[in-house]
């Protein structure tokens, strides 16, 4: 089956909580994941690893920027080109809704995220000093233009 790649739906959204918490210290709830199924102006994809599900990723768009709000795959399933599938499929969805600019904010040391936005192009800008919590660290804040 492989990896395969569609919208979040309300039935993903249970599995979905258990794989944020097990990969963040502050996760997104599954209320909050809820609540972006209401906004139109937010685009949520998932990945499925042989079905089951194994990611998530998705941004809010303001005009022809997208900002970047989530990107997780599950503990078990990394390694195994998940992020990358998915994530490049967020970037297609993107550029045919209109995108010309993408951003988001990652933590400085997570080096296994910078270096997947960095094999699509993305740059630092910029650092938003303290912005994450648990523990404190910078935000490095990434661009593709
Ligand atoms: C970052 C994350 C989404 C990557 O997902 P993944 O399915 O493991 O990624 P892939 O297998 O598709 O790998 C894609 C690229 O990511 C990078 N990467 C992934 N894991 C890595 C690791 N442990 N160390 C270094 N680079 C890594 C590599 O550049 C890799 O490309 P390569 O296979 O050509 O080396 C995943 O590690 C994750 O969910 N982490 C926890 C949540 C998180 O930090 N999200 C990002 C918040 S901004």
């Amino acid at each position: 089956m492989g990896i395969t790649v569609r919208k979040l739906r309300e039935e993903d959204i249970e599995e979905l909580s258990r794989i944020e918490a097990a990969s963040f210290s502050m996760p997104w709830s599954a209320a909050a994941f809820r609540d972006l199924l209401a906004q139109p102006y937010c685009t949520y994809l998932v990945a499925l690893l042989d079905g089951v599900l194994a990611g998530c990723c998705g941004y809010t768009k303001l005009g022809e920027e997208a900002s970047i709000d989530n990107v997780v795959v599950a503990p078990g399933c990394r390694r195994k080109g998940v992020g990358k599938t998915m994530f490049a499929e967020l970037l297609r969805t993107g550029r045919q809704e209109g995108v010309k600019a993408f951003t988001l904010e990652v933590r400085d040391s997570n080096l296994p995220a910078k270096s997947l936005y960095g094999q699509f192009g993305f740059v630092c800008e910029g650092i938003r000093p303290g912005f994450y919590e648990k523990p404190r660290e910078d935000a490095a804040i990434l661009w593709l233009r």
